[in-house]
């Protein structure tokens, strides 16, 4: 089976030495979906920032990471055209204030190759796939007039925009209620078994581990410490 990502050896240390990712290794296969899981500041979103590619510039990255078979720099170039796109937890500062929805869905669709005669009914089309009633609508409104959940829907969207091979949800639903967390959670899914997505979800919830990946991998001060095979823990 072909890897979505395959990680060796990755470092990140800062420019006075401090280690902070600790030679992590691990795989994810096409379509798979892998929680990463561990104490706040074990390092998840570094690793995660690494195999995106959005590294801050005053840190430091080592190791061999590839995406769907093609090796990329650990580190700071944006690897939405390699096919990795994120989700992260406060979707009311991933979102531009002054942009309007499609506006901001029209600029990702057109930078991945949409002509922009059709990125209007494109746009439309991804807000639809992420459960909006009334995608056409939706277009028109400004961040700030959509709930957290339904900006949280707005940049799994966007994320979908670039077509990614890999999506990386890191705490999507921290900042929201049961139930929207919920519907969240569900749009990935539904999205990823459509697009056969693999999927790395960081996630402090057990029960959102367990239930919605296959497996997850542990780490603990920057250090990769087990994979258990059914998200316990
Ligand atoms: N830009 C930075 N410069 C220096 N240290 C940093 C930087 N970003 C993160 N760190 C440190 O690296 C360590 C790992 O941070 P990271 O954000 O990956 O943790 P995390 O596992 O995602 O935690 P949380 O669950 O709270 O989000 C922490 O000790 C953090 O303070
Ligand atoms: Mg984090």
């Amino acid at each position: 089976m072909r890897h979505a990502v395959h990680v060796r050896g990755l470092r990140v240390h800062t420019a006075s030495g401090t280690q902070l990712v600790d030679d992590v290794s691990f795989t994810l296969d096409e379509a798979e979906r892998v929680a990463l899981v561990g104490a706040s500041g074990s390092g998840k979103s570094l690793t995660a920032a690494a195999v995106l590619g959005t590294l801050p510039v005053t840190l430091n990255a080592s190791g061999a990471i590839s995406v769907c078979g093609c090796d990329v720099l650990p580190g700071r170039l944006p690897r939405s055209r390699a096919g990795v796109a994120a989700v992260h937890q406060d979707p009311s500062t991933a979102l531009n204030p002054l942009l309007r929805v499609g506006d901001q869905l029209g600029l990702v669709l057109r930078a991945h190759g949409t002509r922009a005669s059709v990125a209007s009914s494109a746009a439309a089309a991804l807000l639809d796939e992420v459960g909006f009633d009334d995608p056409d609508a939706l277009l028109w409104r400004y961040p700030a007039e959509l709930s957290g959940g339904q900006r949280q829907r707005v940049c799994l969207a966007i994320a979908l925009a670039c077509r990614p091979r890999l999506l990386i949800a890191d705490e999507p639903t921290t900042a929201l209620d049961l139930d929207t967390q919920e519907q969240v959670l569900d749009a990935i899914e539904r999205v990823r078994q459509r697009h056969g997505t693999a999927l790395m979800l960081i996630t402090h919830d057990r029960r959102v581990a367990t239930t919605r990946t296959d497996r997850a991998i542990r780490m603990a001060q920057g250090r990769l410490v087990d994979e258990a095979a059914d998200a316990e823990g």
